[in-house]
């Protein structure tokens, strides 16, 4: 297959974790026999310091002629401390995955068993857990307008808006899932005190009524917070708004034993992008400590979402297995002190493809 893949490395870490997935991705399509073809482009801080747009023209151009985007993560401190800024990093991002239309944002939360005893949690509770968060992507809080401040500056405001259709395509979506795997779907809201949230549940109340041979449970966010700590084995696909899916999978992620594991999938209307859940880590970057599992996870994704290349999927998970079972890992999963560099990293596991 002839693969065309949009690189968007980003800030801080970003540029390093990707190399790594490149390595990873690389490897797999010579082993194939794929053609692949890397193209860069701006965007996050990066963009605002060259062109002044976080999600430059020429960006979104490349990401439409794609087959897919590789992203890497962004956001800068300058920006996290100055709430004046005007434009802002994470503009980016989120510009991007409107102008796509990815409106779903699949997380899969999964232990390995080798980074069982790096959890908070005791093993015998995450131990097999394995549930998928559908993260809604394009509406609610992060969206929703007005947005901004009173004239004095001293009233702000955020505005949620969901509508039925944003409501039903990913409630079917999360479906689709839940019958290819263990036929439970949580839905999850704040129906008790949130308009939206009640629009959710009575459209996902409806919907439910299509799928009768998949179990529904209603779910509270605070309650679900809660439930990833006490019971993540209960969860098999949960669905959610924009922003309880963006806490709530921070959340899941360190149960598994760290956040620089959990690679998703953004797909919607146009080219999917594959991208690490965490963010881009400034106090690391340059220093090739940052763990870049979670991208070549994420290029893992990629084949097998993007392009249905289930075998070329496997092979990278098969390798970032082995590497973590061999103990070839950044210090934030290591064993005492026999941490490996992020390139030390990604070399091993590219090796390992290719043998
Ligand atoms: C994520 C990130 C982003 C989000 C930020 C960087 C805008 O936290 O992908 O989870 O909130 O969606
Ligand atoms: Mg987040």
């Amino acid at each position: 297959m002839k693969l065309n893949i949009a690189v968007l490395a980003g800030d801080g870490i970003g540029p390093e974790i990707i190399a790594e997935a490149l390595k990873a991705t690389q490897a797999v399509a010579t082993k194939f026999g794929h053609e692949i073809s890397f193209e860069e482009a701006l965007v996050g801080a990066c963009a605002i310091d060259a062109t002044g747009n976080p999600y430059p023209t020429e960006t979104h151009e490349l990401c439409m002629r794609s087959d897919a985007v590789l992203f890497g993560a962004i956001g800068a401190p300058k920006y996290d401390n100055d709430p004046a800024a005007k434009v802002r990093p994470e503009q980016g991002l989120l510009a991007m995955r409107k102008q796509l239309g990815l409106y779903a944002n699949l997380r899969p939360v999964t232990t390995f068993p080798s980074l069982i005893h790096q959890s908070p949690l005791r093993a015998d509770l995450v131990e097999g857990a394995d549930f998928m968060c559908i993260r809604e992507l394009t509406g609610g809080l992060y969206f929703g307008r007005p947005q901004g401040r009173s004239e004095d500056g001293n009233t702000a405001y955020d505005t949620c808006i969901y509508t039925r259709e944003e409501i039903e395509r990913i409630i079917h979506l999360a479906y689709t899932y839940a019958r290819q795997r263990r036929k439970k779907v949580t839905v999850v809201d704040k129906a008790n005190v949130l308009a939206t949230s009640r629009l959710w549940r009575q459209v996902a109340q409806e919907i439910e009524k299509e799928y009768p041979d998949v179990e529904t449970e209603y779910m509270f966010v605070d309650n679900a917070a809660m439930r990833i700590i006490q019971w993540p084995k209960s969860f098999d696909v949960m669905v959610t708004e924009n922003m309880f899916g963006d806490i709530l999978t921070d959340e899941a992620s360190v149960i598994t034993g760290s956040l620089g594991m959990l690679p998703s999938a953004s797909i919607g209307l146009h080219t999917s992008v594959f991208e690490p859940i965490h963010g881009s880590y400034p106090q690391a970057a340059g220093k090739n400590i940052a763990n870049p599992l979670a991208t070549i996870l994420s290029a893992a994704l990629m084949f097998e979402y993007a392009f249905g290349l289930m075998e070329e999927g496997k092979a990278i998970r098969n390798a970032v297995d082995a590497s973590m079972e061999a103990g070839i890992v950044t210090e934030d999963i290591a064993q005492a002190d026999k941490a490996y560099s992020t390139t030390a990293v990604g070399d091993w596991i590219a090796d390992y493809i290719q043998q």
